[in-house]
């Protein structure tokens, strides 16, 4: 049996809770205010850009970093509270934990990598053999057990770290870009079956990632972070077809983007206008007439349209890329660049495009 505390066990009811934690490197504010929840079999994407605080925040829930405010609970159990004083320890915390380079230990075999985490919680030998050939097979690593990690594939060295994570059931589990070290192809695979595999064992995970395709796939929540703030949180779709902030729009997607000032506005419409072109768009967030403001639009939004019409500018072509299951034409007026998917006929030297209201996103630019 488990030598932990049974009072500080958590179980896969529980639900992970942070309230307002703040975290400083010296007088560099990293962390600040940061609130989430983790259901019980919830997989939440924290996604953000390079220096957000991605990895900050999961070392603090694990234990491994100290900060300087706010509240960190499991069910029951307080890991880190400020106010009341209480940090546990990093061990009592009963975390899985994956880091985005694996630790892998290189002069134990894969099978003692493993079953590390068990032998320390004083588990017995033959019980350890079990629930170490039960992670590996749910791996696939049932056959590489007795490798050396320099013996193994790089996704095999990261479904390692995984095993190693899950070993002991723990009831939340955290990833730090798990899958970061794949190449695009293994990558695209292993987010599949990542997912299928926290799913089908029940767990939660906290899984960090900078790639919104891949936040995405793998979750049923994203948290976005920016430089230490939540800008949004919510599920993949909420987040891609809903955005509230130009930061969220701009973040998950591939987008064109229209700067111009706002002319018009009338019933959450408002009309865009730059120089040669005006376009009316959706308003989101506030926005008033004579602002400095932004238009974007998903590239699968845009389209080559056959004539002029409402919402529709003529443009020049400057070039078509062939992506293989589609093809990207890239096209200018004045200044702007705009991109769609599309095809358009041999020769063409101009075109329409057409930019609908409601898909194109108005925000006013932030002051300063
Ligand atoms: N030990 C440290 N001392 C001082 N500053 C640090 C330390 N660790 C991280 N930082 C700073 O904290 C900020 C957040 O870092 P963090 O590693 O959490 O970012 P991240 O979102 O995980 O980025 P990435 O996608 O590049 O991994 C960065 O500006 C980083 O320079
Ligand atoms: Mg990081």
């Amino acid at each position: 049996m488990n030598k932990l505390d049974p009072q500080l066990a958590t179980k896969p009811t529980d639900q992970l809770v942070v309230e307002d934690l703040h975290l400083q490197y010296g007088d560099n504010p990293i962390l600040k205010g940061v609130s989430m929840t983790l259901n019980p079999g919830e997989v939440v994407a924290l996604l953000g850009a390079s220096g957000s605080g991605k990895t900050t925040l999961l070392r603090s829930v694990a234990g491994l970093e100290q900060p300087s405010r706010g509240k960190i609970s499991i069910g029951q159990a307080v890991l880190y509270d400020s106010e009341a004083g209480v940090d546990m320890a990093v061990e009592k915390r009963n975390l899985g934990l994956v880091f985005q380079s694996y630790a892998l230990w290189p002069h134990r075999s894969v099978f003692d990598n493993v079953a590390y985490s068990l032998r320390l919680r004083g588990i017995a030998v033959s019980e350890i053999g079990q629930r170490v050939d039960q992670a590996l097979t749910n791996l696939g690593l049932g056959a590489l057990a007795k490798r050396l990690p320099h013996q193994l594939s790089g996704g095999q060295q990261q479904r390692v770290a995984i095993a190693r994570a899950l070993v002991y059931n723990p009831p939340v589990v955290l990833m730090d870009e798990p899958l970061s070290n794949l190449d695009a192809k293994l990558r695209e695979e292993a987010r599949a079956w990542l997912r299928e595999l926290i799913v089908r064992l029940g767990l939660s995970a906290l899984v960090v990632t900078h790639d919104q395709t891949e936040a995405m796939a793998m979750s049923d929540k994203i948290l976005l972070l920016n430089f230490g703030k939540i800008e949004q949180q919510g599920t993949p779709e909420d987040m891609y077809n809903q955005p509230q902030t130009q930061f969220t729009a701009e973040f998950m997607g591939s987008n064109n983007h229209l700067p111009g000032k706002v002319t018009q506005v009338v019933d959450g419409r408002a009309l865009l206008e730059g120089e040669g072109w005006q376009l009316w768009g959706a308003v989101r967030g506030a926005l008033k007439i004579g602002d400095a403001a932004t238009g974007i639009i998903r590239l699968e939004r845009t389209r080559i349209a056959d004539g002029d019409g409402d919402n529709r500018l003529r443009t020049e072509v400057v070039t078509g890329m062939f992506l293989g299951d589609r093809k990207e034409q890239l096209f200018k007026l004045g200044a702007l660049r705009l991109r769609c998917y599309g095809h358009l006929p041999a020769g063409s030297r101009a075109s329409f495009i057409e930019l609908p209201p409601d898909d194109l996103w108005i925000f006013a630019n932030e002051a300063g």
